[in-house]
């Protein structure tokens, strides 16, 4: 047996009970595939669900508001994901006449749609010969053939992908694509692969030459900015303080606390005694703080910290900078970053 044939006959032994697998609808199995492209299967299976059952037609997810979409969306992060599908459910609408197209071609031009998620949809629902090429499928090339280059090079996408589509079984290419992704994520996985029990360790190239753990290759990027959050908690009266979030910089329309931003990690007290601060809120005490808690995006590293404070019913002149008091019970039906909605749940369980 060929490579792809052993990986398939895994497959066949191993599969998960996914429903995304029971479909050929393209439109099912695109949100499924940006679901999956945001978190893991087993955090994503909830979203699916709730989506799928929510819209179940694309017809539906595109009358939803952006708000809807962004609520069900809360949690998954990279919010533009979520605003892109809405625009890409309309577009399906005016321009394919509510029909999801599944073919590689048409899929590509959609927006929001690369190359990893045309080849699943047309692979997954008309059977087109488009390898995918995520992350896993990366890690089980490199390791089988052995290959050195690193993952995140500049050549590295179209090598990974020429191989994928080598090695496509042709008369199956949904089950192959399907087959490969999940050997990647349940045999070949990124730490502490199950070698001792891997039916292709005879072949694997890393295996036979001692390095599993050296590939896949993955070169280190050092251009993360650091960020330095400070939040602002002030409830009153059952409601509490929040700022919508503009345009020009992450989290855009999203729902999160007055912020004050600092170039360098601040202790509570220094940011309450900051001009900033008195300007808006005036003096106050510190009741709790919580954090300094890590956050990590693709391109930034926040610290964020929760200064919860009493300021004895002052208030500065929030409106001019998009603050506004809201009721707690209707925090749910507004958007928040997966950091403020974290803090939140464990903040609001603790008063
Ligand atoms: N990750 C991305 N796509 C997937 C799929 N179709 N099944 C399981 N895991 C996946």
């Amino acid at each position: 047996m060929g490579f792809i044939d052993e990986v398939i006959a895994w497959y066949k032994v191993n599969k998960r009970d996914l429903p995304w697998r029971k479909t050929t609808d393209p439109y099912i199995i695109w949100l499924s595939e940006i679901i999956l492209q945001q978190t893991r299967v087993d955090q994503g299976l909830p979203y699916f669900n709730r989506f799928s059952e929510k819209y179940p037609r694309v017809a539906d997810f595109a009358a939803a508001t952006e708000d809807e979409i962004l609520n069900m969306w809360q949690g998954l992060g990279y919010y533009s994901r979520g605003r892109n599908m809405h625009r890409t459910a309309q577009l399906v609408m005016e321009e394919h006449a509510g029909y999801f197209p599944k073919k590689y071609a048409e899929l590509i031009k959609l927006k929001g749609v690369g190359e990893y998620t045309a080849a699943a949809i047309s692979s997954f629902s008309a059977n087109e010969a488009k390898a995918v090429v995520d992350g896993n499928v990366f890690r089980v090339l490199a390791r089988y053939f052995g290959i050195e280059e690193p993952i995140n090079s500049s050549g590295a996408k179209k090598l990974f992908t020429e191989l994928a589509n080598e090695v496509i079984d042709r008369s199956d290419p949904a089950t192959s694509n399907q087959a490969l992704m999940e050997f990647g994520s349940l045999q070949c996985r990124p730490k502490n692969p199950l070698c001792e029990t891997c039916p292709l360790r005879l072949h694997c190239q890393a295996f036979q030459k001692n390095m599993v753990s050296i590939l896949p290759v993955k070169l280190k990027k050092s251009t993360v900015r650091l960020r330095y959050f400070n939040y602002i908690v002030l409830q009153r009266e059952g409601r509490i303080l929040l700022n919508k979030r503009g345009p020009n910089d992450i989290w855009q329309n999203l729902y999160e606390f007055p912020l004050i931003e600092t170039h360098d990690f601040s202790p509570a007290q220094s940011i309450v005694n900051s001009e900033n601060f008195k300007n808006s809120f005036g003096n106050a005490h510190i009741r709790n703080v919580f954090g300094p808690v890590k956050h990590i995006l693709s391109h930034q590293k926040i610290h964020a910290q929760f200064i919860v404070i009493d300021n004895n019913g002052m208030d500065g002149d929030y409106s001019s900078k998009h603050w506004f008091f809201t009721d707690i019970s209707s925090l749910e039906n507004l958007a928040q970053p997966k950091l403020i909605f974290s803090f939140l749940k464990k903040f609001l369980d603790s008063i």
